[in-house]
């Protein structure tokens, strides 16, 4: 019986039981005989959720590049690492062999060193889903410089936010990129954000598009010719089982972002094996995860799980809507693709298309279908199955988040009987436990609470970037001896868990975690707003859509409301991105306060999704008369 991999019910268990009663064990045992070390560790595990600190495979050395790309070489230097299909599907797909990703991510690090990255250095890469975003990545990786990938659709402001916080001296972009249809102009954002961001001493700039950009000169420099003179050699830099890999920004309940820190050999761990089991990927299958590197889960599981099982990884650069509705299922049909992955709310947008396009494809070679980002829903699940996976293919519904850095709670294809909306049960080193309002945990079976895990498993992030005591303070001061993940979560009566969504200020829209306190600081820099709060409203494609309650600070019959809406969502597009607009704006004479001046954002929740038979009581509100007005006004 294999701990790495598990192929039924009975060892699921089996090998849960273990996980849980000996974790250094278990742990101990994948990480020797599945990973390539340079030195091995002193100590498994050592923690502490009260400080926080936690450690994995102490003083163990190893470069996860060599785990992802050089030692598959000798067996599977011909293989198909990367297959890259381009926003076009007149553009002819790109099949990166092992070996050539060797040579690429080689090229690459020498090209960063030759431009003053050093191990430990911050680097930003804002690029669309080409193969040098993926290359990039790597080369950072092996040469002990730390990621940070911000997603290509955020806007200059939050991207220099980004780059200031991790105090980053160079920036990877491209002169723009393709979005079906649209081009977008990523380097002048990026030049825009450097007006505020002047520590960056270097941007590399890769070529998609071919359009007319600015280079500013001893600041940008082509990255074409400087691959082309670098060297195809370049040694790993060896690192310590804690070095930092990577910094992935997350919305948060303050206007910061927050900056979670993963390290390395942990995460390279759990992301392989989670990989492995959640997928059940076999040696000549094609995998497609549909998310964007900027966020975990392309981090997680289009990069570094893939490549460190040696899998084929499907990146794809365009949207599910172009040429048209039945994009995805071509390139499963061209590529037989065997594992495919992607989100609800895509699911949600494809269902409401005509059927036709899925039917017209050959969907026989996939395997198991994967669902992540947010709760789905029981309509998109059974669409998903019936239509995609033509109930042969089990759907895994999987639970996790940035902080965790791999999947949690899931069930494993063929082996975990499946049921709608439910992830069902935690992966192997997961133990999870649900709060109840006095902070005690609720022991038995069909019972809701707040979603929290018990102990660290490797792939926890260790903090956030130059503020620990907020990583102290978000996670792990709610509960004693807890990890609290923000969610809330129930069991039933077979100890399946359903993830029934954030419990804090963050509300997801279309996959996307959006931080209520950021959109709230960027409306509020309109001249004329006085103050704004944000909730969520459920949307049929999006999950959740937003809803703003504005004030402002002169009231005048004549205030062009509508210009004030367009303004407002302008101005959020700016600070954050078009994935943050607002869908509803309500102006109002006032908000529903406590007596402390804290903004009742659940009377607010429950104007916004219209159910105002139950209020609550009001009265002991500072102003329980605007209640009745925002009633009365709101945009149903
Ligand atoms: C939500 C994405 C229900 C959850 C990997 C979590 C989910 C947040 C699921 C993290 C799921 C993610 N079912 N909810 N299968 N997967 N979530 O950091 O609220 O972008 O806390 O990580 O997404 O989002 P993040």
């Amino acid at each position: 019986m294999s701990n790495y991999h598990i192929k039924n019910l009975e060892e699921y268990f089996h090998v849960y039981k273990k996980s849980i009663q000996e974790p250094e064990v278990f742990w101990e045992e994948i990480a020797e005989e599945h990973f390539t070390w340079r030195e091995k560790w002193t100590n498994v595990l050592s923690w502490d959720f009260s400080k926080p600190e936690i450690k994995w495979f102490e003083n163990a050395k190893l470069n996860i590049t060599e785990n992802c790309i050089d030692r598959h070489l000798p067996t599977r230097g011909d293989k198909t690492a990367i297959i890259f299909e381009p926003n076009s599907p007149d553009e002819d797909a790109l099949h990166i062999s092992y070996n050539e990703l060797h040579e690429r991510v080689c090229k690459f690090a020498n090209v960063l060193k030759l431009n003053g990255v050093a191990k430990g250095d911050r680097v930003i890469i804002y690029l669309p889903m080409i193969p040098e975003l993926a290359v990039s990545v790597l080369a950072c990786a092996r040469i002990g410089a730390v990621h940070s990938v911000v997603f290509a659709g955020f806007s200059s402001t939050a991207l220099s936010t980004r780059i200031n916080d991790c105090e980053a001296k160079m920036v990877i972009t491209s002169d723009g990129s393709y979005r079906g249809k649209k081009t977008i102009d990523l380097k002048g954002i990026v030049d825009e954000a450097l007006d505020e961001s002047p520590g960056v001493e270097t941007v590399l700039v890769a070529k998609r598009i071919n359009s007319e950009i600015t280079m500013k000169s001893g600041r940008d420099i082509w990255l074409e010719p400087l691959l082309e003179n670098a060297s195809s050699e370049c040694e790993i830099e060896i690192m310590d089982a804690e070095d930092p890999l990577f910094i992935l920004y997350t919305s948060g309940s303050t206007g910061k972002p927050k900056g979670m820190l993963h390290t390395t050999a942990g995460y390279m761990v759990f992301t392989a094996y989670t990989f492995k089991n959640v997928f059940q990927y076999q040696d000549d299958d094609v995998y497609w995860c549909t998310a964007d590197i900027g966020w975990i889960t392309g981090h997680s599981y289009i990069v570094y799980g893939p490549l460190c099982n040696g899998a084929t990884t499907l990146m794809f650069e365009g949207v599910p809507s172009y040429p048209d509705y039945g994009r995805f299922w071509q390139i499963v049909e061209e590529h037989k693709v065997n594992q495919f992955y992607t989100a609800p709310t895509a699911i949600r947008a494809l269902a409401k298309e005509n059927v036709d396009f899925v039917n017209s494809y050959d969907l026989s070679s996939l395997k198991v279908l994967g669902s992540v980002g947010e709760p789905i829903n029981e309509e998109a699940w059974c669409w998903y199955n019936e239509h995609v996976g033509k109930k042969k293919s089990p759907i895994v519904d999987t639970w996790w988040q940035t902080e965790t850095g791999g999947i949690l709670i899931s069930p494993i294809p063929h082996v975990t009987p499946t049921k709608p909306t439910f992830a069902t049960l935690p992966l192997p080193g997961i133990e999870p436990a649900l709060m109840d309002e006095n902070g005690e945990e609720i022991n038995g079976n069909q019972v809701d609470g707040k979603l929290c895990v018990k102990k660290p498993w490797p792939s926890i992030a260790r903090t956030i970037w130059g503020d620990h005591q907020r990583y102290k303070e978000t996670y792990f001061s709610a509960y004693e001896n807890k990890y609290f993940t923000g969610d809330g979560a129930l069991r039933d009566e077979t100890g399946y868990y359903r993830i029934t969504g954030r419990v804090d200020d963050v509300i997801i829209v279309s996959g996307h975690n959006m931080g209520t306190a950021p959109i709230e600081d960027a409306i509020n820099e309109h001249p004329m707003v006085a103050e704004s709060a944000i909730v969520g409203f459920p949307h049929d494609v999006k999950g959740n859509a937003l809803y703003g309650f504005v004030t402002l600070k002169e009231v005048d019959e004549s205030s062009e409301t509508d210009n004030l809406r367009k303004q407002i969502n302008q101005l959020i597009t700016e600070q954050i991105g078009p994935i943050a607009k607002l869908d509803k704006i309500q102006f109002v004479n006032g908000l529903p306060k406590t007596r402390s001046g804290k903004i009742m954002r659940r009377i607010l929740r429950k104007i916004a999704t219209n159910d105002t038979g139950n209020l609550g009581d009001i009265s002991t509100l500072l102003n329980p008369e605007v209640v009745q007005d925002i009633m009365d006004n709101s945009l149903q």
